[in-house]
């Protein structure tokens, strides 16, 4: 029986209350007596600019940085628009991906056969969903200098952002993708504009050649990222395994959430690289949305996304596989019910709150395992 070290940052806004499904989760595991869970808690964002008047502390960074895995609620809101750029609440998140050199950011998403009427989409285009976004997740225009307003001193400024990709990040994260296609339908779509960016054009020739070497079994196909955003709109179910950068990666996994029929519905896991010597990965587990200022404090916050995170993080991180897909099952079976928070709800739906659909996924858990 192993016992796995948890940091949990719950965040800002709907982030807490998402969190607080998660640890009834966590409670019900450690119940079963299988693996053990140890739970930390930290600040992250607004909650730890209020504390320290850093966007994560020094400490909080150093748990992170020991933990077996993070889980991250949400970050910001507009408490804290208007405090200084390098301490906004996001940038507690940034510092977390680039410390911990989480490069590799999966997004899955999968429509649910209960939801295939919630999405936006017609049923047909969206039933059976089953695709995972590779997102670039420590480089690109996120991270690349300068990033800067310089005043030109003629009443005009000039807001510099970089957007900069070596060839070992764009190696790395390819390979990522073309492993993970292998589990699945064993096809990626490379995605970058490299008809106007040269980022692009190496993107494209690094992915080809890491193709080239070592992984011919798998389908490669690459798209010019603006087609492909209109292409996963169209007809998403031609794709399997999405691999982009870290801006087109944010844009299109928003894009994906609404045709699972919610960004309450999208979870994510960022990967390190495994260490050398233990085999072990730096990892973070966190949904797509953000802190939801529109919502927070309603109970209206669909958990899913978070728990759904969480499930990933016993996939990914302690390989507990059949723990994985029995959370994964027990979501599930919650929407198969009937349960919809409201973002997920019909016209005539019965409507559960955050802790209500917490509450009914843990029945579920206990159901399939009486
Ligand atoms: P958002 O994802 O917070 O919300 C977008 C819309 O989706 C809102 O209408 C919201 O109510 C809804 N929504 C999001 N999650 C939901 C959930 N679990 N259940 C039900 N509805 C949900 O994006 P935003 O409004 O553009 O950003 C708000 C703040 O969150 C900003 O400060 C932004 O920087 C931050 N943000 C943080 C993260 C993160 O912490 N990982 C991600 C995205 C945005
Ligand atoms: C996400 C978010 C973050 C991003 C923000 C909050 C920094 O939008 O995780 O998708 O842009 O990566
Ligand atoms: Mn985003």
């Amino acid at each position: 029986m192993a016992t796995h070290k948890l940091l949990l940052l719950p965040g800002d806004g709907i982030g807490p209350e998402i969190m607080v499904e998660v640890k009834k989760i966590i409670a019900w595991l450690n119940a079963r007596g299988k693996d053990t869970f140890e739970t930390d808690e930290g600040l992250v964002g607004g909650a730890a600019y209020d504390a320290h008047g850093l966007a994560i502390s020094e400490e909080d960074m150093a748990k992170a940085m020991s933990a077996d895995a993070v889980i991250f609620g949400a970050v910001g809101g507009p408490k804290w628009d208007d405090v200084p750029y390098e301490v906004r609440p996001e940038a507690g998140l940034l510092r977390l991906r680039k410390d911990m050199e989480l490069f590799a950011n999966l997004r899955p998403a999968i429509c649910y056969p209960a939801l295939a009427d919630a999405s936006s989409l017609k049923p047909d285009v969206i039933e059976g969903l089953d695709i995972l976004i590779v997102r670039e997740l420590t480089g690109g225009v996120y991270f690349g200098e300068p990033k800067e307003i310089i005043d030109l001193g003629n009443g005009q400024k000039r807001g510099i952002d970089t957007q900069v990709y070596d060839t070992y990040e764009i190696e790395r994260i390819s390979k990522v993708a073309f492993e993970l296609a292998r589990t699945r339908g064993n096809k990626v779509c490379s995605m970058e504009k490299r008809n106007v960016m040269k980022s692009g054009v190496l993107w494209n020739q690094v992915v080809t050649e890491t193709h080239k070497n070592g992984y011919q079994d798998v389908k490669l196909d690459h798209m010019l990222a603006d087609a492909g955003g209109m292409q996963l709109v169209r007809w998403p179910k031609q794709f399997d395994v999405i691999v982009t950068d870290n801006l087109f990666g944010d844009m299109l996994s928003d894009v994906a959430a609404m045709l699972t029929g919610s960004l309450g519905m999208l979870p994510s896991a960022s990967l390190g690289a495994p260490d050398p010597k233990t085999g072990r990965r730096k990892a973070m587990y966190e949904p797509v949305h953000g802190s939801a200022p529109d919502i927070a404090g309603t109970g209206a916050a669909n958990p899913i996304a978070m728990i759904a995170s969480f499930a990933m993080a016993l996939r990914y991180s302690f390989e507990l596989i059949e723990e994985a897909d029995l959370v994964e099952k027990a979501i599930s079976s919650t929407l198969d019910k009937g349960l919809r928070t409201r973002d997920i709800a019909a016209e005539g739906d019965k409507v559960v709150s955050t802790a209500e659909m917490g509450d009914a996924i843990l029945a579920e858990l206990d159901a399939l395992t009486a």
